[in-house]
């Protein structure tokens, strides 16, 4: 639903305006549905080691985990960009990184859904939807150790 689509990803967008992301400049928003229809957000926090840094879609993923919400995951967005003001720039899409990605698929194993990950530019111009067995085809999880059915 196109809807759906659009008010997730300006719940992310929302999230971005939120990142500290002082190396980069480069703001992440995430926005997780979940099955109730409530919407948790994540930005990046970044680090002055570098790789420490945390993904917005890792942030995201931490909130709802330590609710006790891991099986509810529905749906995702991500929108990312450098901030010019309140908008953010650029015109390509999103996509999660590899860990990102793993980490979404432990919540969605759980919640036994193949989520649709919608990857927005900054600037609002893209929107590419994935399944996210498409980002992480044949993917290592809980249901490998046994915990899923
Ligand atoms: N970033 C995310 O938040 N999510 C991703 O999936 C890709 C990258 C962040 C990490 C870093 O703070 C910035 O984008 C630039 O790599």
């Amino acid at each position: 639903m196109t809807e759906t689509r659009d008010a997730l990803i300006d719940a992310a967008r929302d999230a971005a305006s939120r990142a500290y992301a002082p190396y980069s400049g480069f703001h992440v928003g995430a926005a997780l549905l979940l099955k109730n229809g409530d919407v948790v957000t994540g930005a990046n926090v970044e680090n002055a080691s570098y790789g420490l840094t945390l993904c917005a879609e890792t942030a995201a993923v931490a909130k709802i985990a330590n609710e006790g919400w891991i099986s509810e995951l529905a749906e995702v967005a991500i929108v990312g960009g450098r901030p010019d003001g309140d908008a953010l720039t650029g015109s390509d899409p999103v996509n999660p990184c590899g860990r990102c990605r793993q980490i979404l698929n432990e919540a969605a194993e759980r919640s036994k859904i193949d989520i649709l990950v919608h990857c927005a530019s900054g600037d609002g111009s893209a929107v590419q939807t994935y399944k996210l067995s498409e980002l992480l085809p044949a993917a290592f999880g809980p249901k490998d150790l046994g915990l899923i059915d």
